[in-house]
């Protein structure tokens, strides 16, 4: 499986959903959003990763691993932080989170139809992730990257899952390392736990030295194992001064538990799972055909590492063994016509004819295959091979079908009806060229499986060892048995063969609560007779047990039977068809979601964590001047200008329509504008509401190229061609030239240009579901000196001179506002005294500030009328 992140850099035109930053998948493409992005070129080196810690937890062969990175910016700008961890194939993920300065975001598991569609909300325009290619033989890569504030902190934690296979005797996990940097607290540490008690343990790390050997630290006792790996700073660098790390390799621990029974059946809170490994049971004899592509493409390397694959194969070939070699081209041939015993003289000749295979002319798969299996099923047909016996079929490839059948599900179906489930069909994949997911059909619809081999130095090594895993066939026709009336939702129980060294597994869940006791059974052909084996486990007394142990996380078994149940539901999908592969789709699916699993079918998506209640937070800032957005019940953005020289404020209403755009400040001798666009209530054909909010704001830098688009849910800055975004769940301190951004999450966003010009924008969040209201921002200047004399809008006539006189104060028409006659810029006015809200310093209550209110649209304060600052668009 396949598991990328990566991040998408923004361009024009994309629009935000501001919930939405990473798309997990496996498998594919995935996509994200920068959080929050930064201006700066990116210098991975002020990223210091001053934590990591690889936590593992395996309680009966089923690991849990909890991989947490901590990286801090010392730099003071925003830089790019990675997160690369190489994940083992069969490993599913299961749960990520980042947490950016405290606040932390989760990673949901969704249907990947539903995170697809998200994403398309999210991205207007056709905008494509790359794709990060798998990484190695047994891993894939995993990559996240953010972007963080400076002298910030973020933490990832990445957890995985999955079921430890046994194979050559030893049940292995292993932790690819990497830190690329010298890590203050670096830290592997694995606890296993076996109810069977541990037999033997082995840690080793492929980067080990001499030095580094005493810190690995492993141990166990009776059921449980410990393994420790925590290299000082020192003990990390490749040399006494250096600053490079030697943490670079393969971590691998490997152990086995204790067999004083065939099997081992635990049963915990209504699942059950059984291991069954028998031990010290004779070899079956096998009849094995190895079905050889030797076409055109296999030439050069390829066939010769072939050719050494099987002469030592030849060599470790046992006398009882019956085997043959069909090599197919263009055409098809054969060794001997029938499968041949393999004393050491018929070995003899078959290394003779081994060394003497060369390469050349197309691809006749379906005639190789069909001639191997016939040739197995003559020999059965004609007892020329044991009764009790291990069949199988090996074939290796590199290419595709071209000669004969080359219609790939018309081999299929031959393969099919040729084998009729008899013996297992295993097929090697050579090199790229193959189309593996065939072959792999191929071999899950004959009790097989596929392997890739990589086109490497060693592929005669990696032939060879797949011949070693299935060298030793003990049992054949391998059934697991347990009583149908108390158990459902079983894994497969029914297994061709059984390979000295593996194990089987299978998994199902208790139907009878009351359930005191469950014995399986399992039935299978051993070398010299039919074999019994039985298996019993009493529920109360492994309750009890496993309660006790420390190691243990309580729901392993079900998680296990998930994880089989999924891997199996999604091999069978593979090569269904029609209604019963929508079935297998969907419950495969329904088991990813409700374990929360990133598989083929579902992807993980990190969202913006919850909206909490905003706290008050004051802004410190002198006093000079501001225009307010009112309260909402209020309606209508409310201007409060303040006249220090007079200790008193001025202010006024304007009345428009939502959707309208007004100027609040231009200087063209700067080039610093601001523009406001309002919004109504939610339902704006309710006649009760002509309420408008300041919904939108925009500030026009011009000499710095830089736009700032401000709403309650975002905040785009456009620097040139270049846009960021952030939304108010950030917290930003962005400095640049002459520019100081300053993001105080939740509650207000300060603009600073120059040494004279100082904006602070307020978030005012109501309750969601309000039925009326909506978020909408109020605007503050705390610092104009450095606007010219010419500024000009709603607000920014008033920045360099206003002067009134009250002249005489008399009741009004409430009378607890008093009117007044002002004169102010050569007009008379009639004013009311009344209170505005500033919510700088309280953002929820806001404080009132006494003020005289001008009628009419500020009618007589402002040049003009107001109709003069309406603009046709923000920008
Ligand atoms: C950031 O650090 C650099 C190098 O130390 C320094 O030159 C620069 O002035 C600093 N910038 C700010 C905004 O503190
Ligand atoms: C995912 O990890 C986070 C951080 O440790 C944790 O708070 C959360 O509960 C986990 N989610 C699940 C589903 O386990
Ligand atoms: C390591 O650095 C220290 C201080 O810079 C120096 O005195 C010492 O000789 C260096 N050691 C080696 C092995 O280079
Ligand atoms: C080769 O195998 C055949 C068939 O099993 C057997 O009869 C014959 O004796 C063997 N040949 C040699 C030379 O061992
Ligand atoms: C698919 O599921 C439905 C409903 O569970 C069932 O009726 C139907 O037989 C299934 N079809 C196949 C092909 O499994
Ligand atoms: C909007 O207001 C109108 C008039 O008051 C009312 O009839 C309608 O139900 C309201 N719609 C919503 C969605 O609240
Ligand atoms: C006020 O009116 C006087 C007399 O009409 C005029 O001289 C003066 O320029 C006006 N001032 C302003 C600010 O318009």
């Amino acid at each position: 499986m396949l598991n990328n992140i990566q991040i998408l850099e923004f361009s024009t035109g994309l629009t935000f959903v501001t919930d939405l930053l990473l798309i997990i998948n496996t498998g594919s493409i995935v996509h994200g959003f920068t959080i929050p992005p930064s201006l700066t070129l990116q210098n991975v080196n002020d990223i210091e990763i001053y934590s990591m810690k690889i936590d593992c937890k395996v309680t009966s062969r089923f690991a849990h691993n909890v991989i947490t990175s901590r990286a801090a910016n010392r730099a003071n700008v925003s830089k790019e932080a990675f997160f690369e961890v190489e994940l083992p194939k069969t490993a599913f993920i299961t749960n990520f989170t980042m947490t950016i300065d405290g606040v932390t975001y989760p990673g949901n598991i969704k249907e990947k139809e539903v995170a697809k569609q998200q994403y398309q909300t999210a991205v207007s325009r056709g905008q494509t992730a790359g794709l990060v290619k798998a990484s190695g033989r047994k891993t894939e890569k995993f990559t996240v990257s953010v972007n963080i504030a400076a002298a910030s902190k973020v933490t990832f934690e990445l957890t995985y899952e999955e079921l430890l296979k046994r194979n050559f005797g030893k049940y292995e996990m292993f932790i690819r390392v990497n830190p690329k940097q010298l890590v203050n607290s670096f830290e592997i540490e694995a606890k296993i736990f076996e109810p069977q008690g541990i037999s033997e343990l082995e840690a080793e790390a492929s980067f080990v030295t001499n030095e580094l050997l005493p810190v690995i630290k492993k141990s166990f006792s009776e059921k449980k194992g410990h393994v420790s790996f925590k290299p000082t700073l020192d003990q990390q660098r490749t040399c006494g001064n250096c600053t490079s790390s030697l943490l670079k390799g393969d971590f691998t621990i490997k152990y086995d538990i204790k067999r004083d029974t065939p099997g081992d059946l635990q049963i915990v809170n209504g699942y059950f799972v059984h291991f069954f490994a028998p031990t010290n049971l004779p070899n079956m004899p096998k009849n094995i055909v190895f079905v050889i592509d030797n076409s055109g493409s296999m030439s050069g390397r390829e066939i010769q590492q072939t050719r050494e694959a099987l002469l030592k194969i030849l060599k470790d070939i046992k006398e009882e063994d019956h085997f043959n070699f069909i090599l197919f081209e263009s055409v098809v041939r054969v060794w001997k016509n029938n499968l041949v015993k393999a004393t050491p003289e018929n070995v003899t000749e078959a290394n003779d004819f081994v060394r003497g295979i060369t390469a050349m002319g197309g691809t006749d798969l379906n005639g190789g295959l069909m001639k191997g299996i016939e040739m197995l099923n003559e020999a059965y047909e004609t007892n020329a091979v044991p009764r009790r016996s291990a069949s199988l079929v090996i074939m290796l490839t590199d290419g595709q079908p071209n000669v004969g059948v080359s219609n790939l599900a018309q081999i299929q179906e031959n393969a099919k009806n040729a084998i009729q489930g008899k013996y297992p069909l295993y097929n090697l994949g050579f090199g790229y060229g193959v189309d593996y997911n065939f072959l792999e059909k191929l071999a899950l619809e004959n009790n097989g499986l596929a392997r890739r081999i990589y086109p490497d130095s060693d592929a005669d090594l990696q032939l060879q060892d797949f011949y070693e895993e299935v060298a030793n066939p003990m049992l054949a026709e391998v059934e697991l048995q347990y009583p149908e009336n108390v158990i459902s939702d079983l894994t497969q129980n029914n297994f061709k063969h059984f390979y000295d060294g593996t194990e089987i597994v299978v998994a199902g869940r208790i139907t009878d609560n009351d359930l005191n006791s469950l014995t399986a059974n399992v039935k299978a052909q051993g070398a010299n007779d039919d074999l019994i084996f039985t298996e019993h486990a009493d529920v109360a007394e492994m309750t009890k047990a496993l309660q006790e142990q420390e190691y243990i996380f309580g729901d392993y078994i079900e998680r296990l039977w998930a994880y089989l149940t999924i891997q199996q539901l999604l091999d069978k999908r593979m090569s269904a068809q029609g209604e019963e592969k929508g079935n297998l789709t969907a419950q495969a699916l329904d088991l990813s979601l409700k374990y929360k699993f990133v598989t083929p079918l579902t992807s993980m998506v990190v969202t913006k964590p919850e909206d909490e209640e905003i706290a008050d937070k004051p802004i410190e800032g002198t006093n000079v001047l501001l225009f307010h957005k009112g309260k909402p019940i209020d309606g209508d953005p409310h201007f409060i200008i303040s006249v220090p020289e007079k200790e008193d404020a001025i202010c006024f209403n304007i009345n428009e329509e939502p959707d309208v755009v007004l100027n609040l400040i231009r200087d063209s001798v700067t080039g610093i504008t601001v523009n406001g666009q309002l919004i109504g209530d939610k339902n704006s054909s309710d006649v009760n509401s002509h309420n408008t909010y300041f919904g939108k704001l925009g500030i026009i830098l011009e000499q710095l190229d830089i736009k700032l688009e401000i709403t309650p849910k975002k905040i785009i800055l456009q620097n040139g061609r270049k846009f960021t975004l952030f939304t108010w769940l950030d917290t930003v301190n962005l400095q640049q030239e002459s520019l100081t951004l300053i993001i105080n999450r939740k509650k207000n966003l300060m603009l600073s240009v120059g040494d004279g010009a100082t904006f602070v924008v307020v978030l005012h969040q109501v309750w969601k579901k309000h039925p009326l209201h909506q978020d909408f921002l109020g605007f503050y200047t705390l610092d104009s000196h450095r606007l010219s004399e010419r500024t000009h809008g709603l607000l920014g006539q008033f920045f360099h001179h206003i002067d009134f006189s009250i002249l005489e104060v008399h009741p009004g028409s409430d009378p607890n506002k008093p009117d007044a006659t002002m004169v102010v810029k050569n007009n008379t006015l009639t004013v009311t005294r009344g209170w505005q809200k500033d919510y700088r310093k309280d953002p929820k209550h806001g404080v009132d500030i006494p003020c005289w209110f001008i009628h009419n649209n500020g009618a007589g304060l402002i040049d003009g009328v107001h109709t003069d600052y309406i603009l046709s668009s923000m920008f």
